[in-house]
């Protein structure tokens, strides 16, 4: 079957003043339509570079990305992205925030204002759409993020560790809360994490890399029914195979 997103031979390598830096080398993966992808990693082996290559924020040195069909040259309206630190404008409102994507689309401002509430309300944030970002608890924040990425009705969203910078409880809440959310949407999710409970609650399938140039070194599916539990058996043996094909990695690896 063909993905949505697909990548072919993604190859990527930086050019820095200490030299070049191969961050990416022979990455092939197929998402299918509606599917739920994580991508798992240890620090520095390329995750972000290759969300921000789908994103089309970062041009690849080697192969190319297709997305529903068309290969990328620049970011795509099939796609949005969620940032680890929210991105949000500290100036604009919750509802502002939300709705600025699609003001930058042209949308009008009736169907802005009433899309906007319908995210706010999704993302249970209606009480504090005329806060500022600084009065929000960072889990919210994060939700301003989801919101805004979903106004534009994407057919991908594309999240780089959204949940990382937030305590345990608040991380399993808002994971609830986007499994709910890509339920009712529909949406593929290419999701980066180097939580491998993370990967393991969340994915249809976990896609783990290799440290640098990162590469492919497995790809797992996840056969667990929804919700899932991570204390019970099946959960947990997941987890520990994961952790072993992520393990070997930690020998001698350079991290960051
Ligand atoms: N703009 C850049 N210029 C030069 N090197 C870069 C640049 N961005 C990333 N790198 C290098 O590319 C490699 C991959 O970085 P990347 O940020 O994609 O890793 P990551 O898997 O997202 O790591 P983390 O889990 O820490 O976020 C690293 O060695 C990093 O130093
Ligand atoms: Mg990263």
């Amino acid at each position: 079957m063909t993905g949505f997103i697909e990548c072919r031979n993604v190859g990527k390598t930086y050019d820095s003043a200490s030299g070049a830096v191969e961050a990416l080398r022979g990455i092939n993966l197929d998402c299918a339509p509606g599917e739920f992808v994580c991508l798992l990693g240890l620090s520095g082996c390329g995750k972000s570079t290759l969300l921000q290559i789908i994103a089309g924020l970062e041009s690849a040195s080697d192969g190319a990305v297709v997305i529903g069909g068309h290969e990328l040259d620049g970011p795509s309206p099939l796609t949005s992205v969620v940032f680890q630190d929210h991105g949000l404008f500290p100036w604009m409102t919750v509802r502002k925030n939300v709705a600025f994507n699609m003001k930058a689309a042209g949308v009008k401002p009736a169907e802005r204002a009433a899309r906007a509430d319908e995210l706010l309300e999704m993302t249970g944030l209606t009480a504090f759409a005329d806060r500022y970002p600084h009065e929000l608890s960072g889990g919210m924040r994060q939700r301003v993020g989801i919101a805004r990425a979903l106004t534009t009705r994407p057919k991908a969203l594309l999240m780089d560790e959204p949940f990382g910078a937030l305590d345990a409880q608040t991380r399993g809440h808002l994971q609830e809360e986007l499994l709910r959310i890509w339920e009712s949407q529909r949406t593929t999710v290419l999701f980066v994490t180097h939580g491998i409970d993370e990967a393991v609650f969340l994915a249809d399938r976990i896609v783990v890399f290799s440290p640098r140039p990162g590469r492919i070194s497995a790809v797992v599916d996840v056969d667990l029914p929804r919700p899932r539990d991570p204390e019970s058996a099946g959960f947990m043996a997941l987890s520990r195979s994961l952790r072993h094909k992520l393990v070997p990695d930690l020998q001698g690896a350079p991290l960051g």
